[in-house]
């Protein structure tokens, strides 16, 4: 196993004494392996944002040892930057009197890769991004989405075996922000490269990232497979169509066996939605539905989503 990156025990406190103090990062540890896209999810304030900073070496940590390919924080710090490319959230990331092409020459130069060998990728990614037709506008006019293609076409210009990406996403529309997820998705599998990418909004890291770290607090208190977590999350919701039923008041006892339980009439039908709090309680509901002499024409289950899993174990603490 190759690993791209290595944190342990990250702790940054900002502020001194008891009332200033906040402890923004308290004690992280993790591994992300090469070519793995991972997701940090977590509420505003978390701490996604320092992790980053910190990792990138834009930040001192208190506390911890940080490691990205190969490279030690302390002893190798130079190989370490040189091993990163980022985009930060909030910040500017461009210059905004140069043009795309111009912001792609720029930072791949300050990188020391010569025009020669930066320019075949960097045509390639602004065809990737759909930026072609802008290529020599001046940023400052472009739409924040197009900006937001810009920079994080800047970072992956420079082919740094890790990318971090802190909320891609935050402010773009909605089809800028599938647009962004698609050529994000498409890029790290086609090229293999390690990307680590915040955001709080869970339905961007279901899309595109195949783990989550879940961060409360300063503190993971998930960190799995995306799918593994939705299939431990697999709601027991489901979706019954009966073909007849309504009129009558069986579902008043229904409802008391069964709390997670809402109505729907349907003009000659019924729709009924329940949650179960376990698979076999599907048996108990289906006989219960038996001895009301009712039809049931279809059975849809819930598809789960990261949102309810995210909800769960951010109420419940892990
Ligand atoms: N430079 C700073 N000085 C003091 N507190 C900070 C600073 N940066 C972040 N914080 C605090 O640290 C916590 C984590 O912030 P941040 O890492 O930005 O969270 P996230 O990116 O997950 O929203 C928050 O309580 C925030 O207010
Ligand atoms: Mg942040």
């Amino acid at each position: 196993m190759h690993v791209a990156l290595r944190v342990t025990d990250l702790t940054k406190t900002f502020g001194r004494g008891k009332k200033y103090e906040v402890q923004a990062v308290r004690g992280v540890s993790f591994g992300v392996k090469n070519g793995e896209i991972v997701g940090l999810l977590g509420p505003n304030g978390a701490g996604k944002t320092t992790t980053i900073k910190c990792i990138l070496g834009l930040m001192l940590p208190t506390r911890g040892q940080i490691e990205v390919m190969g490279y030690d924080f302390h002893r190798q710090y130079r190989q370490l930057v040189r091993s990163t490319s980022a985009v930060l959230e909030g910040s500017r990331n461009l210059y905004w009197r140069l043009s795309p092409r111009e912001n792609l020459d720029f930072f791949t130069g300050l990188h020391g890769i010569p025009l020669a060998l930066s320019r075949p990728y960097s045509e390639h990614l602004l065809r990737v991004f759909g930026l072609e037709v802008k290529k020599d506008a001046v940023v400052q006019e472009l739409s924040s989405g197009m900006k937001q293609k810009v920079a994080v076409a800047c970072a992956l210009a420079l082919r740094t075996p890790v990318v971090f990406l802190d909320e891609p996403t935050l402010g773009l529309d909605v089809e800028t922000s599938y647009e962004l997820r698609d050529i994000l998705k498409r890029l790290a599998r086609e090229e293999g490269r390690t990307l680590v990418m915040s955001s709080h909004d869970m339905d961007v890291i279901q899309d595109v990232c195949e783990r989550v770290i879940i961060i409360k607090d300063g503190s993971i208190i998930v960190d799995d497979r995306v799918d593994n977590l939705l299939e431990v999350f697999r709601t027991r919701s489901y979706r019954f169509t009966l073909s007849n039923g309504p009129g009558l008041d069986w579902h008043f006892d229904l409802g008391k066996k069964f709390p997670g339980l809402t109505v729907i009439p349907q003009g000659e039908s019924m729709i009924l939605e329940v949650t179960l709090p376990r698979p076999s309680d599907l048996y108990a509901f289906m006989d219960a539905l038996r001895d009301q002499g009712l039809i049931v024409e279809g059975i849809h289950q819930e598809e789960p989503d990261l949102e309810k899993a995210f909800l769960y174990l951010v109420r419940k603490g892990a």
